[in-house]
C-alpha cells in the first residue's frame, strides 16, 4: 500500500487510495483525512474546506504522485506561512502513490 512519510519525524503512513478512511475532515482520500484518521494531528481550522491555509504542508518527495493543484488551492495557499515551491494544503490533496511531507 502506498504511504504518507511524515519528517523529520519518520512517521509512516500506509493508506488505500481506493478506500479513503472518511476523518469527515477535508476532501475524502486527502492528506489531511488520512493523516486525521490514522491520529496524527495537523491543523485544520476551517474544517477542511479550503478557507484558512492552516493545513498546509510541504512536499519533499513525490510531487509527481500528486494531482495538479486547483485555482481555488493555490490562492488559499499563497496566505500560507512559510510557502515553498512545493506546498499543497493537505486538506485538498488526493495523494495516490507514495509521497514525503513535513507539516511547518
Ligand atoms: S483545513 Fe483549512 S484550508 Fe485546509
Amino acid at each position: 500500500m502506498p504511504k504518507i512519510r511524515i519528517e523529520p519525524q519518520g512517521i509512516d503512513v500506509e493508506f488505500d487510495p481506493d478506500r479513503p478512511p472518511l476523518s469527515g475532515f477535508g476532501r475524502p482520500g486527502s492528506i489531511l483525512d488520512i493523516l486525521l484518521a490514522h491520529g496524527v494531528e495537523i491543523d485544520h481550522v476551517c474544517g477542511g474546506n479550503c478557507s484558512c491555509a492552516t493545513c498546509h504542508v510541504i512536499v519533499l518527495d513525490g510531487m509527481e504522485n500528486l494531482p495538479e493543484i486547483s485555482e481555488d488551492e493555490e490562492d488559499r495557499l499563497d496566505t500560507a506561512q512559510d510557502l515553498t515551491e512545493t506546498s499543497r494544503l493537505a486538506c485538498q490533496t488526493i495523494p495516490r502513490e507514495d509521497i514525503t511531507i513535513r507539516i511547518p
